[in-house]
């Protein structure tokens, strides 16, 4: 029996050292919760880095057989390989490229080796447990080379790509040496998917100019096959969201909130730590509330929950720095012996544990300086079975194409956050229930069964495309 198989950098469970042994825990970002609740189906399996380095092959082996039994297939990465692929190349020169971080850019041709290297890896795992007739489903900017090294293996294979990052516009990407190469790779899906029509777009632009392929509505032809390229915006596991929300055992979760913040308007920040997600001005403009409208002080918590990522990359480092000090700052100049007007956390948290926050929170504060899609934002709207809520959100977040009944702002914009959050504090409930409402037959409708479906059959299409065209 054919099935599919899901390779992405970090496998959706990631393996931790604890004094007791080995621990598997779930692991974060949107790649991962967003498809973590599909693989299991059938046959399929999901190829990916567990996340650690081994020391040894007992420890590789014990790790090996647990996954194995969960759908899952481990690549291992050696250390240097964690610096210069994962580390390296990934997050210090791609990551903060798409971002539109030009300027974080780090350009190393060691980096640029390690990554053709582990691609090639991940090419090796694949061929492991590939048959013919299997999909193969690649994702996310650590493996832009993998889909032609997989064509070179299964030249007949469908090959599906889906970028749960931006694409940057032609001028950013044309700065990277290597943008050939990149595109290359990528085209050695039939089909490559983004979040949004802008990253489609910004794609297809970088293919025409750089390697002057025709790229007509959405079509490539390479010479040899017919490539599709189209947006595909990821939805949540809506129902898992709601049910949540729903579950008797909620009631007793949110005492403890409740007893906590009582009287207080509750405005959520979720993010991993990263400077894409626009976390210090966010803080600034929170302090500006405060300080322009002292009407608000101790009626207003910011309950922020920001989880560990990537920390041994400097960047990382020093952002964490950044908010421990305005957090730090705000919260001595501002806080009363009753109040305290930011809950900082620094750790991630179980999923009941943000369902409650979902459900406590009146205002969720999403203000990403860019992100491909932005799931934490759905999570909310889902989970939110009164409708009273309101979601203020970054318009460089590819959620806001479609969640238009947020308080939209632009996150460099201190002052429009500053009134988004007074508007979402006293909109009236009628009007948040209207919102609510539109954006969750949104999500409702297209959540990510749907999404996986819609891209799986376009990926079927073209590929049958191609066998008419050939045969003409
Ligand atoms: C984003 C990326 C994912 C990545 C996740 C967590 O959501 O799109 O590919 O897995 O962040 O980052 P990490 O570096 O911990 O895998």
């Amino acid at each position: 029996m054919s099935k599919t198989i899901i390779i992405s950098n970090r496998l959706p469970i990631k393996v931790q050292r604890k004094e007791e042994g080995l621990a598997y825990e779930t692991s974060e970002g949107g790649l991962a919760t967003g498809l973590g609740s599909i693989y299991k189906e059938g046959d399929n399996v999901w190829i990916g880095w567990p996340g650690l380095f081994f020391e040894d092959e007992a420890e590789e082996q014990e790790v090996t057989l647990s996954l194995k039994s969960q759908s899952m297939h481990p690549v291992f990465l050696t250390e240097s390989e964690i610096k210069e692929f994962y580390e390296g190349f990934s997050n210090e020169t791609l990551w903060p490229s798409f971002h539109y971080f030009s300027q974080y850019t780090v350009y190393d041709d060691v980096y640029w080796e390690a990554y053709q290297h582990v691609n090639r890896k991940f090419c090796q795992a694949v061929m492991q447990v590939a048959q013919p007739g299997d999909t193969i489903w690649v994702h996310d900017y650590q493996l832009l080379l993998l889909p032609a090294y997989l064509r070179e293996a299964f030249p007949d294979s469908s090959i599906g790509f889906f970028q749960h990052i931006p694409f940057p516009s032609f001028e950013v990407f044309r700065m990277l040496p290597w943008r050939e190469q990149l595109l290359k790779g990528i085209l050695g899906a039939d089909l490559i998917g983004f979040h949004t029509y802008d990253d489609v777009r910004h794609f297809l632009s970088s293919v025409s100019r750089i390697i002057g392929m025709n790229t007509a509505q959405g079509m490539i032809d390479n010479g040899y096959r017919q490539i599709m390229v189209d947006a595909f915006p990821m939805g949540i596991d809506y129902e898992k969201y709601a049910q949540l929300a729903a579950s008797p055992e909620m009631k007793e979760k949110l005492i403890p909130y409740n007893e906590a913040l009582s009287g207080q308007k509750v405005i959520l920040s979720i993010d991993r730590l990263d400077y894409s997600k626009g976390i210090p001005a966010r803080l600034q403009a929170f302090e500006l509330l405060l300080q322009e409208y002292p009407e608000f002080r101790e009626k207003v918590t910011l309950f922020m929950l920001v989880v560990p990522s990537r920390d041994q990359v400097e960047k990382y480092k020093q952002l964490k720095e950044t908010i421990d000090e305005l957090v730090g700052r705000i919260n001595s100049s501002y806080r009363t012996i009753s109040w305290n007007p930011i809950q900082y956390f620094y750790r991630s948290f179980p999923i009941e544990e943000l369902s409650a926050l979902y459900t406590v929170a009146d205002i969720a504060l999403i203000t990403p300086m860019r992100d491909g899609m932005n799931l934490v934002c759905k999570e909310f709207v889902a989970s939110k079975l009164d409708q009273k809520g309101v979601l203020i959100l970054s318009e460089m977040a590819g959620a806001a194409k479609e969640l238009s009944d947020a308080l939209i702002i632009n996150p460099n914009d201190l002052g429009q956050m500053v009134q988004a959050m007074r508007e979402a504090m006293t909109m009236p409930e009628a009007e948040q229930q209207i919102r609510m409402q539109h954006m969750q037959d949104i999500l409702k409708r297209y959540d990510i069964h749907q999404w996986v479906s819609i891209f799986m059959n376009r990926l079927e299409y073209i590929k049958l495309k191609q066998l008419s065209l050939a045969t003409e």
